[in-house]
């Protein structure tokens, strides 16, 4: 073979390579249709979720939890129809369907609400069973594909503003009983609003390579040395909850980092919301350090009403636990925060990223940020800092106010906020904005003193920082 034929195979061995590599959501999802019957790839996967992961009806006997509402005994499960909407709509608010398929003022799981994406708005898609413009012509198989492939009925693949990248990790079970939930909806009209992104991220190549780069159709594994409640509280984190879409970093790209996972994020990358979202941090979800059952119970609380003890829930956190944690078993919320109890701890930030404050005019804020908090703060958050339980966050202690970036608790102080509406807390107390009250510098100063204040150890924040918000 001459050099020239050699170059020529290698570079359509590269080709072929490279097109191999890019189609492998395609592959996978053509191994698992053809190799599998579908009622054998459905008997595994309902194996999967009932012996490890539960799903939302047999998760009670899993921790044996007494108590829980809604937990039916073991005798009585019959499947009927119902009790599979019933099902299918516990397992839509797990994961937070509503909160994405509802515009503002719009009907329930009908769409249109724009959800940002660092280029540009996706908008969420009709889910009730209108022929023409929901899931009405849909199939049970369909709605798999999207779930669990992020393809809509046509094949077109789906922005991962849908996060897919999750949900490919439910069970065909809990999939199918979604669905059922969702065709039970009364249909509504609401046509598809087309993505608004800033070229190339639009087109049919960018999407395919960011398939490519980031998305694997996977399935969930249980860990046979973990107990059932871990596995049922791994499976709703990363799987239904998409916490990672939020708590975990991103690329350039939007993609997630994979051995960051739950280190903390930007919003927005995907899955903030509209207008006052954009710009939040998500915390990280690893502990700082081994959380004690003090801690655990807290943040069990956080999760369920949006507000304990020591915190509140604002901002994008506020929607989740508004549409979506709320509604959980108490059982379904221990095991999330067992979950995130265990996963491994991260070193401490450094100090955040924000323009440095030389000493001697983070001493200065600090005094002034001393008497601004006993004008404007301490009524509601106490002298000290301490709050008041359910009502007024502790800001000493506080993560949101100690976190290495300031840019939440800036927000909440310039914007102000509520904690979620919930069942445990019908009626929150909110707290009042400060940008038109108070000056850039009285921000900072303010800002530097609870970060300091009470044992709270946190850079100073520059009034620059302030000002550029
Ligand atoms: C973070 C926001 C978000 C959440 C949460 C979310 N979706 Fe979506 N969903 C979207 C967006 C945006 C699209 C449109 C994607 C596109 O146009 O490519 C979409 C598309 C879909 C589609 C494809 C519809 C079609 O016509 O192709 C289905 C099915 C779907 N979502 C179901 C669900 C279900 C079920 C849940 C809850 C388990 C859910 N979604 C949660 C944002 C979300
Ligand atoms: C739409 C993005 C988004 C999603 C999805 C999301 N979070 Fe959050 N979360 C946030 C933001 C933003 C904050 C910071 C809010 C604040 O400071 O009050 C937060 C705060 C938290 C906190 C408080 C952390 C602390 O140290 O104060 C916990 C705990 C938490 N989230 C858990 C979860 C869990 C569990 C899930 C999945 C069931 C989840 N989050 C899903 C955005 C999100
Ligand atoms: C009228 C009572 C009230 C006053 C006055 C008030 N706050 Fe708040 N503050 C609250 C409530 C209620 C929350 C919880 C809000 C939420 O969850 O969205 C809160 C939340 C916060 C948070 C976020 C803490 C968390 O865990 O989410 C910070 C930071 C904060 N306040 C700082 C301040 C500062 C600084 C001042 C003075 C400039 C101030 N607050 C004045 C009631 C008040």
């Amino acid at each position: 073979m001459s050099l020239r034929g050699i170059a020529a195979a290698a570079g359509a061995v590269v080709c072929l390579g490279a097109v191999l590599w890019l189609a492998r959501p395609e592959i996978q999802e053509w191994l698992d249709d053809s190799l599998a019957s579908p009622g054998a790839a459905r008997e595994a996967a309902a194996a999967g979720s009932a012996t490890a992961a539960g799903s939302a009806t047999d998760s009670p006997d899993a921790t044996g939890a007494g108590g829980a509402t809604g937990a039916g005994s073991a005798t009585d499960r019959a499947e009927t129809a119902g009790d599979a909407i019933a099902a299918g709509e516990y397992l839509a608010r797990a994961g937070n369907c509503i909160g994405c398929h509802t515009r503002r003022g719009g009907a329930e799981y009908a769409g249109g609400r724009a959800i940002s994406t660092p280029f540009g708005n996706v908008y969420s898609t009709n889910l009730t069973p209108e022929p023409e413009t929901g899931l009405g012509a849909w199939s049970a198989d369909d709605f798999w594909r999207a779930m669990r492939y992020g393809k809509s009925k046509d094949g077109r693949r789906l922005y991962p503003a849908f996060p897919y990248t999750s949900y490919t990790l439910i069970s065909r079970d809990d999939s199918d009983a979604i669905f059922a939930f969702l065709k039970s909806l009364d249909p509504v009209r609401s046509a598809r609003v087309e993505p608004d992104l800033r070229f190339p991220y639009g087109t049919k190549l960018a999407l395919l390579v960011w398939r490519a780069l980031y998305f694997e159709p996977r399935r969930f594994e249980p860990q046979p040395d973990r107990s059932a409640a871990w596995n049922r509280g791994a499976y709703l984190t990363e799987g239904l909850g998409h916490c990672g879409a939020c708590h975990s970093p991103r690329g350039p790209l939007g993609g997630r980092e994979a051995d960051a996972s739950y280190a903390g994020g930007n919003l927005p990358t995907v899955g903030s919301m509209e207008g006052p979202m954009e710009g939040w941090t998500a915390p990280p979800l690893r502990p700082g350090e081994p959380l004690s059952a003090r801690d655990t119970d807290d943040l069990a609380a956080l999760l369920k009403s949006g507000v304990s003890a020591r915190r509140a829930v604002t901002g994008p956190m506020a929607e989740v636990v508004f549409h979506s944690l709320q509604h959980l078993r108490d059982d379904d919320i221990r095991a999330i925060v067992g979950y995130i109890a265990s996963l491994p701890p991260l070193p401490r930030e450094a100090a955040g990223a924000g323009t440095r404050v030389p000493a001697r005019a983070g001493e200065n804020l600090r005094v002034a940020g001393a008497s601004v908090y006993a004008e404007h703060c301490a009524d509601c958050h106490g002298r000290r800092g301490e709050g008041e339980a359910y009502v007024y966050p502790a800001l000493a202690g506080n993560g949101q106010v100690t976190s290495a970036s300031p840019a939440n608790a800036l927000r909440s102080i310039l914007f102000g906020g509520f904690p979620p509406t919930t069942e445990a807390n019908p009626r929150p107390h909110g707290m009042p904005p400060y940008s038109h009250q108070l000056s850039d510098y009285d921000i900072a100063a303010v800002l530097t003193f609870i970060r300091g204040a009470w044992g709270n150890d946190a850079a100073a924040v520059s009034p620059v920082d302030v000002s550029r918000r």
